[in-house]
């Protein structure tokens, strides 16, 4: 057939797609194909609409460089990222909850072993925290050596790579033969994510919700484990409830308690008083993730 209507032309493009030689590709295409073509029909999607979404679309690609990732802001804020961490993550009980990458990872930081000074070379201070935990399997195991990315806002609520500068509080911080880690650093703070761009004006001009809590961010590996990606956010937060990009879990919310005690200062080589916070990271083992996609996949439409 050639000439096609609204009502023929989602299937006739199902019925090209069914030559798509790799199965998944094939299903992934023919869902989105019918779920545009839905959401078209939905608000009867005019024409200057639709090019406003093109060039919409264009401004988040010319948005992005090395270190601007405009698309993962804008699947952050639409749910799409927490979407996908939550169909590829099904916890299992007691395991530290996974949640959204963000934008701001990056490779190549200092590596540390335990003890490690996050503060070194940051330009702007903040409270002085130490944090100190285990990385555990699921049974209590401590898991020795497990690596932590670690990275965090500056106490403006700026990234590093949002700036000119060097790295900062960021680092991989090895934890030791005991599963033990530590480190210093400053205790975080909420800030907006980036409003100069595209994302920014989609948001303005919706729901105005661009504040994430405060948050370190990590990622702990270890091997015969999965690996979690995951935040610690600071228990009283007044954004918790309100994330532009829908990442909190209550089980990832810390407390950041305070500690006066020249002694203890001193031993841990911190200020008195300073901040401290004590969390524990327990892992999965490897080789349960990807359940829940086979099933999916066998399930695929044909
Ligand atoms: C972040 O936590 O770094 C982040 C996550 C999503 C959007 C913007 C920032
Ligand atoms: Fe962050």
């Amino acid at each position: 057939m050639r000439q096609h209507t609204e009502d023929t032309l989602t299937d006739a493009v199902v019925a090209r797609l069914a030559k798509t030689r790799d199965p998944r590709l094939k299903q992934v295409m023919t869902s989105l194909v019918r779920h545009l073509h839905a959401f078209a029909r939905e608000v009867n999607l005019t024409e200057e609409e639709w090019f406003e979404g093109i060039k919409f679309l264009t401004a988040v690609g010319q948005k992005c460089d090395d270190k601007r990732q405009e698309f993962i802001l804008l699947s952050d804020v639409l749910g799409l990222s927490m979407m996908v961490v939550s169909l590829n993550h099904e916890t299992p009980p007691g395991a530290t909850e996974a949640t959204v990458l963000g934008p701001f990872f990056a490779h190549g930081a200092k590596e540390h072993g335990y003890g490690a000074d996050l503060r070194q070379g940051a330009t702007q201070k903040g409270e002085d925290v130490w944090v100190s935990g285990k990385v555990l399997s699921l049974d209590g195991r401590p898991i020795p050596n497990a690596a932590l990315d670690i990275w965090q806002a500056k106490a403006d609520g700026i990234y590093d790579l949002q700036t000119e500068g060097e790295f900062e509080l960021r680092g991989r911080v090895r934890a030791n033969d005991k599963g033990e880690y530590a480190f210093a650093s400053y205790k975080p703070s909420f800030y907006s994510i980036p409003m100069d761009g595209p994302v920014g004006e989609l948001i303005r001009a919706t729901t105005g919700d661009h504040m994430r809590p405060a948050h370190m961010h990590a990622i702990v590996s270890a091997p015969g484990y999965q690996q979690v990606i995951t935040h610690v956010f600071v228990e009283g937060d007044p954004h918790l409830d309100g994330d532009a990009v829908y990442a909190v879990k209550d089980s990832l919310v810390g407390k950041y308690r305070k500690v006066d005690s020249p002694g203890e200062a001193k031993k841990l080589g911190m200020p008195n008083p300073f901040l401290r916070l004590e969390w524990d990271f327990r892992l999965a083992p490897a080789g349960e993730a990807k359940a829940r996609r086979k099933i999916a996949a066998s399930d695929a439409v044909t």
